[in-house]
């Protein structure tokens, strides 16, 4: 397979054609796909149509997939552990509202922030495959963390610069809503520390690390001045020259970096169906400071 590689943003985003996910990969097609990612960060692959195994095949190639931890709010496939599901449709073909539990955690996923950065070792990237995709709304946005980092003004730099922040699984319920993690949920994910300013192990350019919907804590800062903090980068970060907005077609297969990206979904009307599957690449190695 030969692959074309077509920019979408001048920030990040490009769309790759000549990959069929149904088949696997060579290892010349394999590299050509990673240096367009660390290239573009958010690559886009119209036209996948592919069952939750061959989403999980084609996520083998760049790593082991993640197992979510929490199984109380069943986003978590049942039938292919490795798939989380963003779906406002449980595996019963049931449309759920906007409060049940799963749809109030799933909610978070609006503002910025990048997945699984609550882990020790946080996510290389995701793959997200829209299998229902919504016209009301429900565009995912991306943000180019280098270019972000590059462009902090002197006086954020400062606070960002040598900093770490806490990231905590259990800060999801508090902004949310949704049930508190259970007992061992929480002793399975107790809150990590992770440098502000990252050095990526691939390109080794430094971005800008936050996560708003995981960050309770700044070193040496109080509760409110770190909330004011990672609110101030995030606004700064969401600026329109660093920002490739997805608008969906069904079956485009999605897959963005984790490491130098932060993404955040628009709003939908509830009562359109949305159903998209996900896999998240462990991380292979803890964050590194810049
Ligand atoms: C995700 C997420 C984006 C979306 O899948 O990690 O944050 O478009 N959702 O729903
Ligand atoms: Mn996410």
């Amino acid at each position: 397979m030969s692959i074309t590689v077509i920019p979408r943003h001048p920030a990040l985003g490009a769309e790759v054609r000549g990959i069929d996910m149904r088949r696997l990969m060579d290892a010349a097609t394999r590299q050509a796909v990673v240096d367009a990612w660390t290239q573009h960060l958010v690559l886009v692959f119209p036209g996948q149509v592919i069952t939750d195994q061959e989403h999980v095949a084609f996520t083998r190639h760049f790593g082991e997939p993640e197992i979510f931890h929490q199984t109380s709010l069943n986003l978590r496939s049942d039938r292919v552990r490795e798939i989380f599901l963003v779906s406002n449709v449980d595996e019963n073909d049931r449309l759920m509202t906007p409060n049940e539990p799963s749809q109030k955690q799933l909610s978070s996923s609006r503002q910025w922030h990048t997945d699984s950065s609550y882990r020790p070792m946080p996510s290389v990237g995701s793959l997200l495959h829209g299998i229902e995709i919504s016209r009301t709304g429900g565009i995912t946005q991306f943000i180019n963390m280098y270019k972000v980092y590059e462009g902090l003004p002197e006086s954020l730099r400062r606070q960002v610069e040598g900093r770490r922040a806490r990231h905590d699984f259990g800060m999801l319920h508090r902004i949310t809503g949704a049930p508190p993690p259970t007992r061992a949920e929480q002793a399975a994910m107790p809150a990590v520390w992770h440098p502000m300013v990252r050095r990526h192990p691939v390109s080794g350019r430094k971005s800008l690390y936050i996560s708003s919907i995981y960050n309770d804590a700044i070193e040496g800062l109080d509760e409110k001045a770190s909330t004011r903090l990672v609110e101030e980068l995030s606004d700064f970060a969401a600026q329109p020259q660093y920002m490739y907005r997805h608008v969906w077609e069904p079956h485009d297969v999605l897959m963005w970096d984790n490491r130098c990206t932060v993404h955040a979904v628009t709003p939908h009307d509830p009562a359109e169906r949305r159903v998209m599957h996900r896999t998240t690449i462990v991380g292979s190695e803890p964050v590194v400071a810049g």
